[in-house]
């Protein structure tokens, strides 16, 4: 069997495919349709918190839903808070520059995560209206103080945008911390193909919606809003039937023992991968996302050679990164279905396997012996 290990688009999971290939009909023509995209958002309420009917999921890529959310709510020549400690977070300044806005990034270290203490100052001396932030940054695998940046973001009176793509389905979230938009995508901890962009806006977002009056089409999320006459353009049957087969699976194991299962996969890679000597990126273990893990590579080592060794010679691929821990960083997605003993056992094995061949001196026993040991850290 090959492992799909990256941090996203991961293994598609066997209840997936199956999903992905049923019969379809028209999704603008046929009424059930509409019963299967309800259900779907509801189930998406359910596990971060949101009324089902301020959920929007839409054909795109995830980045269309950053891109909606900064075109929908930033007006023009308007300050916007961006906190970033990586490319996903800077992305988000960026597209405030593109849409006219007037982006204040404030930045951490890659490998450190957002600081709540330190930005209430910055948050309370600020006209913006919008903060942005990302949940888990992917490229370095740390995870953000979600609840305790939204509980800052509040006391400011400001709405929070957040980019949860990787963390929605594997790391509880609870949009009434104080999260306004909240934008997932199809591909991660959800196990669905690239291509559905899900996104959960508060009563005040969507006032603030109303307000900006975007012209634009395709990512008006007004157009989103109000479903009786209709799906605004075509949606994708498969890629829907994917994502309810996905949460009735996750819905059934119980929210709770998936994220504690995350939690427990996350420490057993860690724990084995830093065995091998690799050093975790995050600079901290309690900041390592329980959805991604990334390792700094020993000196020597080209991360596009491992990779790819991994790949062909023992079925298994990992990712790269990007930014600036690109090339020098490897990264192994725990997300969703492949957070499990029977997806990351083979996989930090083929790392070994992989390292060992590329010349690294290394234990494998020590290392199968830390990841089997029980989930201490
Ligand atoms: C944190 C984060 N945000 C946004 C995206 C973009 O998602 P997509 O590739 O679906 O556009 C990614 C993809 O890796 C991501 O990791």
């Amino acid at each position: 069997m090959r492992i799909i290990a990256t941090p996203g688009p991961t293994h598609e999971p066997p209840y997936v495919r199956e999903a992905l290939s049923a019969e379809t009909s028209n999704p603008d023509l046929d009424p059930e349709f509409m019963t299967k995209y309800i259900d779907a958002r509801n189930m998406i309420g359910e596990m971060i918190g949101a009324r089902g009917d301020n959920v929007v999921i839409w054909m795109g890529e995830a980045m269309s839903g950053l891109e909606a959310a900064v075109a929908n709510l930033v007006k023009p020549g308007e300050e916007v808070i961006s906190l970033s400690n990586g490319v996903f977070g800077d992305y988000f300044s960026e597209l405030v520059r593109r849409y006219g806005g007037r982006p204040r990034l404030i930045r951490w270290d890659v490998r450190h995560p957002v600081d709540p203490d330190e930005l209430q100052e910055a948050l309370n001396e600020s006209e913006a209206s919008i903060v942005t932030m990302v949940h888990c940054e992917t490229p370095s695998g740390v995870l953000n103080p979600l609840r305790e940046v939204a509980d800052a973001v509040k006391r400011s009176g400001k709405l929070f945008v957040v980019d949860a793509v990787s963390s929605i389905g594997a790391v509880n979230i609870d949009v009434k911390w104080g999260i306004d938009v909240l934008i997932g995508g199809s591909q991660k901890a959800l196990n669905v193909p690239a291509g559905l962009t899900i996104m959960a806006i508060s009563d005040e977002a969507w006032r603030r919606i109303e307000d900006c009056k975007y012209e634009g089409f395709y990512l008006n999320l007004l157009n989103w809003r109000n479903l009786e006459s209709g799906f605004p353009y075509t949606h994708s049957e498969p890629l829907l039937n994917a994502l309810i087969a996905s949460l009735r699976h996750i819905m059934r194991e119980g929210l709770d023992e998936v994220y504690k299962r995350h939690i427990d996969i996350r420490n057993r890679v860690i724990r084995a991968v830093n065995a091998y000597g690799l050093t975790l990126v995050p600079a901290s273990m309690e900041w390592a996302s329980p959805s991604v893990s990334a390792f700094y590579l020993p000196t020597g080592i080209n991360d596009g050679l491992l990779r790819e060794s991994m790949w062909r010679k023992y079925g298994v691929m990992i990712g790269g990164s990007l930014g600036e821990l690109s090339g020098k960083v490897i990264r192994i997605g725990h997300m969703g279905y492949t957070a499990t003993l029977e997806f990351m056992l083979p996989t930090v094995t083929a790392l070994g396997m992989a390292l060992m061949d590329f010349g690294l001196s290394i234990n494998l026993n020590n290392a199968m012996d830390a990841f089997m040991g029980g989930s201490k850290s």
